[in-house]
């Protein structure tokens, strides 16, 4: 017994000297397309911080015209001046985007529209996790109403434009946590039982379903989407829970980076060739698995018209 403990005692310390190892064994998937992005347009939402903050600088380092859409302006034009400063590309610029209400999100589009000829790069990265039971200005549970829904009505309010600027393409940032997801149509909005893990976990599939019938309506279009798992990355995602925010502290040496979370939606982005994948989950840089929920295109179908009624949008 105690030759067995005496085993175990250097273990910590082995683990935190191979953590660097760990770490880089963890966060394999880089992006490595060349694509350069003069006379491109992007808009990235959540761009203020963590993956969305690396994502934009990656573009903008690439010479594309970056909206960052964000809750908090001021945040906005702080990380805009810090991209500017760091890239060297001076086009880069704050829009106020507070996806918990639709008021919000349809002036940022409408803004956007009336700005802009072009949309080539959308990505849809906000989120919120494991929030107490809230709604939205318009009533809808939050993860449900800002991390889909608020996705869906800018994805809609902009379609035209991106399909405009083909060839273009639409990144949903979802999850792995969406294979602990189920679609509760019954119960939506969380009235009648509510646990903040599984509303996030129901949300990010919600973004992988949405991916796939998106990529099914958009097919011949020039427009591809594409969901993805950026992957356990050390940012400020876990702000609302006590719990998740100790072990991502316990963890962080183990935790990406938000520049290396920022990978895949940056290959999804701009990887030459990958249009035939559209649809897809990616993780680390390549197609990944998804639950069997996730591929069950009757539910995809019944969410993209629950979603339409939702938010007012015609059926199509
Ligand atoms: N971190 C991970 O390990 C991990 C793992 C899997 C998936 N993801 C996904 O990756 C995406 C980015 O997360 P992150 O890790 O970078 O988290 P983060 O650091 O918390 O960034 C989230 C961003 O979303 C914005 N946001 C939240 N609510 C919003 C609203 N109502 N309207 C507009 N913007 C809003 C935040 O703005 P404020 O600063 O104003 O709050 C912030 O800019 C999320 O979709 C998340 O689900 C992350």
């Amino acid at each position: 017994m105690i030759a067995a403990l005496l085993l175990l005692l250097p273990l910590p310390l082995l683990l935190y000297m191979a953590a660097p190892r760990i770490r880089e064994m963890l966060s394999s998937g880089v992006c490595t397309s060349p694509v350069q992005l003069p006379g491109k347009v992007a808009v990235v939402t959540g761009a203020n911080t963590g993956i969305g903050k690396e994502t934009a600088k990656e573009l903008a380092k690439r010479g594309a015209r970056v909206y960052l859409a964000c809750r908090d302006v001021q945040k906005g034009e702080l990380v805009a001046k810090e991209i500017q400063t760091k890239t060297g590309n001076q086009q880069v610029l704050v829009r106020k985007l507070d996806l918990a209400d639709t008021r919000s999100i349809r002036a940022f589009a409408q803004g956007f529209l009336a700005e802009e000829k072009q949309l080539h790069i959308l990505i849809n990265n906000a989120g919120v996790m494991m929030c107490p039971y809230s709604k939205t200005v318009d009533g809808f549970e939050m993860h449900m109403g800002v991390n889909h829904l608020g996705h869906f009505l800018l994805t809609h309010l902009l379609l035209e434009k991106l399909k405009a600027s083909a060839p273009a393409r639409v990144v949903n940032v979802s999850s792995l946590a969406h294979f602990l997801g189920r679609l509760n149509f019954h119960n939506l909005q969380g009235e009648k039982f509510y646990n903040a893990g599984l509303a996030y976990c129901q949300s990010k599939l919600a973004n992988v379903l949405f991916t796939q019938e998106l990529a099914r309506r958009l097919k011949g279009s020039g427009v591809t989407t594409y969901a993805v798992h950026p992957g356990s990355v050390n940012s400020e995602l876990t702000r609302y829970s006590t719990f998740m925010t100790c072990m991502w502290w316990l963890f962080s040496c183990f935790l990406k980076t938000p520049e290396q979370g920022a990978q895949t939606s940056l290959h999804c982005a701009l990887t030459e060739g990958l249009e035939r994948l559209s649809g897809e989950y990616f993780s680390d840089c390549r197609v990944g698995w998804v639950s069997a929920q996730a591929r069950n295109e009757t539910v995809a179908r019944r969410l993209w018209d629950v979603s339409c009624d939702l938010l007012g949008l015609p059926l199509d």
